[in-house]
């Protein structure tokens, strides 16, 4: 199913009232309405998270599963309520399926050292592509240098779509695990995940999916998609920042050891040693950023209100319109033309550097990112040491694509 038979909206949304939900959207930069164009990077806030972590501290902080005071117990309820929610967001067969984490990249890295590194043996390999940020690279990177492994990697085409058939012809034997990116942060390809993950699994290879960029955006099901580990991180599906989950299939949970050691992971410490609680509370060790999953699970109901297959249309129409007018600018070249595609549009233009463009675009109130997107063997393949990249969401509107491609005209007259 590609992105346009997904979206298929089942309400009317008033987006006018859904971006009234923002409070910073009200702000204005150097003077000028901001107009938030980086929602790959971080996604803004609605009210509802900030009340929802507000509230936390307000009346409900203590520490989790280690107390036995009424705060504590609505602590750990908060808490463990996100697992719930998160599990239901991704389609989760199991609550205990979801681990808690920091984010995309501790997620990774639980991964990379837990299940990868006691699997690999010099001259086995992880497959990656060439689309990848880093934090779908360097974990396994490192722990193929300890390992004496190496990484492969799967080709992309000019347009920036993976090649199947090469990422395929890639699974040979000695490969422990593939990685994969759902949706491409600077090219805003949808990878064929379910397709992909068939080929793994034919093969008996785990697959990681990085949601980083599709959790905010998709309708998730990890059932369907039929992966073995798929990373999400809190703060690019308007929830707060440090949140995230590891969702794993039960029976590999149940393999990996322990990657951090602290309290609330055991079930009986010894000096003579240790035992561990069961998964996926093994791999939460510490005291966890509580009101960040209280605002995290609020951010689910959030976009669960809305409706995913409702964001993801209006999403689709707020990156037609984009697409078609940043076609319109002489000497601007787009980077990124899978036919299903996220709402992010790199691009270029000619004699401009990105960031000289992005300078700009902020005088003018436009927030976009520039450089190389945490991507560099992506940038190494085009060719460039940077891009500028718009990336929307539901609560962006025409009237800010207008305001984008003014700021670009103006500035590209003081470049020139
Ligand atoms: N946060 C990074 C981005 O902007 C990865 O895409």
């Amino acid at each position: 199913m590609n992105l346009r038979e997904r979206m298929q909206p089942d309400a009317a949304v008033d987006w006018l009232r859904v971006r009234e939900d923002f409070p910073i959207l009200r702000r204005s930069i150097h003077g000028k309405p901001l107009v938030y164009l980086d929602s790959a990077n971080t996604a803004q806030k609605p009210r509802q998270v900030i009340e929802a972590v507000d509230r936390f501290y307000r009346e409900h902080n203590a520490n989790v599963s280690r107390a036995v005071h009424q705060l504590g117990e609505e602590a750990t309820a908060l808490y463990e309520g996100a697992r719930d929610k998160l599990a239901a967001f991704l389609g989760a067969s199991h609550r205990d399926e979801i681990v808690l984490t920091s984010g995309t990249t501790m997620a990774t890295n639980l991964v990379a050292y837990s299940y990868a590194l006691p699997r690999l043996k010099a001259g086995d390999a992880i497959v990656v592509t060439t689309m990848e940020h880093h934090a779908n690279i360097v974990p396994w990177q490192l722990v193929c240098g300890r390992a004496g492994a190496h990484l492969k990697v799967a080709p992309i085409t000019e347009s920036g779509e993976l090649v199947v058939e090469k990422f395929v012809e890639l699974l040979t034997p000695e490969v422990k695990l593939a990685g994969v990116v759902h949706v491409s942060n600077v090219l805003g390809t949808v990878n064929p995940v379910k397709r992909l993950a068939r080929e793994c699994r034919k093969r008996g290879i785990p697959l990681l999916v990085d949601g980083s960029q599709a959790a905010p955006h998709l309708a998730l099901d990890v059932k369907s998609i039929g992966c073995d580990f798929y990373v999400i991180t809190g703060h690019k599906m308007c929830g707060p920042t440090g949140t995230g989950a590891l969702w794993a299939r039960r029976e590999l949970l149940e393999t990996m050891p322990p990657f951090f050691g602290g309290g609330e992971m055991i079930r009986e410490v010894k000096f003579s040693g240790t035992t561990f609680a069961d998964p996926p509370h093994k791999f939460e060790a510490g005291t966890p950023n509580t009101a960040g999953f209280a605002g995290l699970a609020a951010a689910v109901d959030y976009l669960q209100g809305i409706g995913m297959a409702n964001i993801a249309a209006r999403e689709r129409e707020l990156l037609d319109c984009a697409t078609r007018r940043l076609n319109d600018v002489p000497g601007l070249r787009i980077i990124g033309h899978a036919p299903d595609k996220a709402a992010v549009i790199s691009f270029l233009i000619d004699g401009v550097h990105a960031h000289d463009l992005a300078t700009l675009l902020d005088q003018e109130g436009v927030a976009v990112r520039s450089g190389h997107h945490c991507a560099h063997p992506l940038m190494q393949f085009y060719g460039v040491a940077a891009t500028c990249r718009v990336s929307l969401a539901f609560w962006n509107t025409e009237a800010e694509i207008d305001a984008l491609v003014e700021a670009i005209s103006r500035a590209r007259e003081l470049l020139a």
